[in-house]
């Protein structure tokens, strides 16, 4: 599996590895009809409409937030993991959407299809976005999931993450459970993912 900064023509296949992880990953948290409805037309229509029009096929996704992203230096990438043609998963990472919480970046997303998980890919995309996210100066991460994502609580908290925050946070209209997963230090992090 390889690695690598995800570029605007990967979209269509980032929205695919987003709708079906969320399919298979929460059918026992989100009701049956909701995972139903998500397509991958619609998943990549927000993806395009968050990302603009501008930006080049082939541009990275992080080279172009950087045009616009307040702290250009923090643009957010986004990474695949690839074999054989195809992604079978991806992350983002960037600064922290909510200032008040005490780590200064956070994954916004890691999603690994249900076909590939359980063989290093999380942790590899992992360790990528964290490197990028140290040598940017970053010291804190922080990861947001559903409370009864048990699987990726036990992911993090395996890697050294602390339960840090409980919230909701709203799908469909209906408040759901959410935790956050928070390692102090980046670095600490980064030694848990040596290979
Ligand atoms: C959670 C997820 C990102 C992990 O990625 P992955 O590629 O499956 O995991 P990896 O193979 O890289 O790592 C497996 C490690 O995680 C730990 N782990 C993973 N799932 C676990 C579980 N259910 N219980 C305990 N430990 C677990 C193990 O300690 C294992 O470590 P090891 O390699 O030392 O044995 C992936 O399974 C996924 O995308 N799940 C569905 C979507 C999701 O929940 N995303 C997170 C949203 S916040």
């Amino acid at each position: 599996m390889t690695i690598r900064t995800a570029r605007f023509d990967d979209l269509p296949a980032i929205a695919e590895v987003a709708t079906l992880t969320w399919q298979s990953a929460y059918a026992d948290i989100l009701p049956a009809g909701y995972l139903a409805s998500l397509t991958v037309s619609a998943r990549l229509d927000r993806l395009q409409e968050k990302w603009g029009e501008q930006a080049s096929e082939s541009a990275a996704i992080g080279e172009a937030t950087a045009r616009t992203c307040p702290r250009p230096e923090t643009a957010a990438p986004y990474w695949v993991a690839e074999e054989d043609g195809r992604i079978h998963a991806y992350c983002s990472a960037g600064p922290t959407r909510d200032p008040d919480l005490p780590f200064d970046a956070e994954l916004y997303t890691l999603y690994v299809l249900e076909s590939a998980q359980g063989r290093g890919v999380g942790k590899a995309l992992l360790r990528t976005a964290a490197t990028h996210l140290r040598e940017r100066g970053f010291s804190g991460l922080l990861v947001c999931a559903f409370r009864d994502n048990l699987a990726a609580g036990a992911f993090y908290q395996a890697l050294g993450a602390r339960l840090c925050l409980e919230t909701t946070i709203s799908v469909g209209g209906v408040d759901y459970p959410d935790v956050a997963y928070g390692w102090n230090s980046i670095d600490a992090l980064l030694a848990r993912l040596a290979p």
